[in-house]
């Protein structure tokens, strides 16, 4: 690949990465377009190896030093991180990367159906792609009374998708009120309703949090409060207890004590939407159950 020059790179992205490495990236950030399906697709698997955690041998797993794969920690914190414990940037030919990545993810080639995304604020009348029909699932995971500052918490793989994480966490949804959280909700669901079939299912993953010294269970809050008024039945709210080894926030100080300990899986239905067979129990010791 050409060498393409990082002096225009923000220091604290130029941290992270071996020159070499990055050199690669601002590459094929020049080359790529998010308009493209097939650039889509590499961004996608780039945004999943960009930071990872460190192999057995102290080798870091992804393209910049070794952290978390699942949200980058605060540039500050990093820098002195980096200084303290010597931590050094891999030198990773990119493509090469990509493609075992890729090799990983055994994609298959056929007996599959292709899905649609995009990109949009849920409050938004829901830009469904008028040839698809309407839809007999909708699986999501709302917001949870601002536990989380997405944007700020990718700042790694905004840089890489050009956004501002500002600019990002301007554009979602976050409150402490419970009251502004059910107003959320119920518009959600109101436009979710529209694209779905009158024997349909919505699920949505909502954990429970913390306010002061009490647990609110924002699953029933939505199913209690929202779910009628949007022309939704609640048909089950299952309860997804995760052990805490497996929890992804577990390994984030700032938000220990703060973060989600029970998941719950709120149910809803169409008019029309049947019953659900009972639904077999998760034996999260299992060898085949990984949280990160
Ligand atoms: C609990 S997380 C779900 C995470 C997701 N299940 C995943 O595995 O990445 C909540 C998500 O809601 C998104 N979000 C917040 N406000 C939104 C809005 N107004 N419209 C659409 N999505 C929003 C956040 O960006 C975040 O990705």
């Amino acid at each position: 690949m050409r060498v393409r020059s990082i002096a225009h790179v923000p220091d604290e992205i130029q941290m992270l990465f071996h020159p070499s490495t990055l050199s690669q990236l601002v590459s094929l950030q020049d080359r790529m377009s998010l308009l493209r399906g097939d650039d889509r697709f590499v961004y996608a698997v780039l945004l999943g190896i960009l930071h990872a955690n460190a192999r057995t041998d102290g080798t870091p797993r992804g393209l910049t030093v070794a952290m978390p794969n699942t949200f980058a920690m605060a540039p500050n914190y990093v820098k002195q991180y980096i200084r303290v414990h010597r931590l050094k940037a891999p030198e990773v030919d990119v493509l090469d990367a990509v493609a075992e990545r890729i090799e990983s993810l055994e994609i298959p080639t056929s007996g599959f159906r292709r899905g649609a995304a995009w990109m949009q604020d849920v409050r938004a009348t829901i830009a469904w792609p008028r040839e698809k029909g309407k839809a007999s699932l909708i699986f999501a995971s709302p917001p949870y009374l601002q536990v989380m500052k997405y944007g700020k918490m990718n700042w790694i793989r905004l840089w890489l998708l050009g956004h501002e994480p500002k600019d990002v966490d301007n554009g979602l949804f976050t409150s402490a009120s419970l009251a502004r959280y059910r107003e959320f909700m119920t518009a959600a669901l109101k436009r979710m309703r529209a694209r779905l079939r009158a024997d349909g299912y919505v699920c949505l993953v909502i954990g429970d949090v913390r306010q002061d010294a009490t647990t609110v269970n924002l699953a029933k809050e939505v199913a209690d409060g929202c779910a009628g008024l949007a022309g939704l039945r609640v048909l089950e709210v299952l309860d997804d207890h995760l052990p805490v080894k497996h929890k992804v926030s577990r390994i984030w100080g700032e938000t220990r004590g703060r973060a989600t300990k029970t998941d719950r899986i709120l149910v809803l239905g169409g008019p029309k939407a049947q019953r659900l067979p009972a639904y077999p129990k998760i034996d999260w010791s299992s060898a085949n159950c990984y949280g990160v």
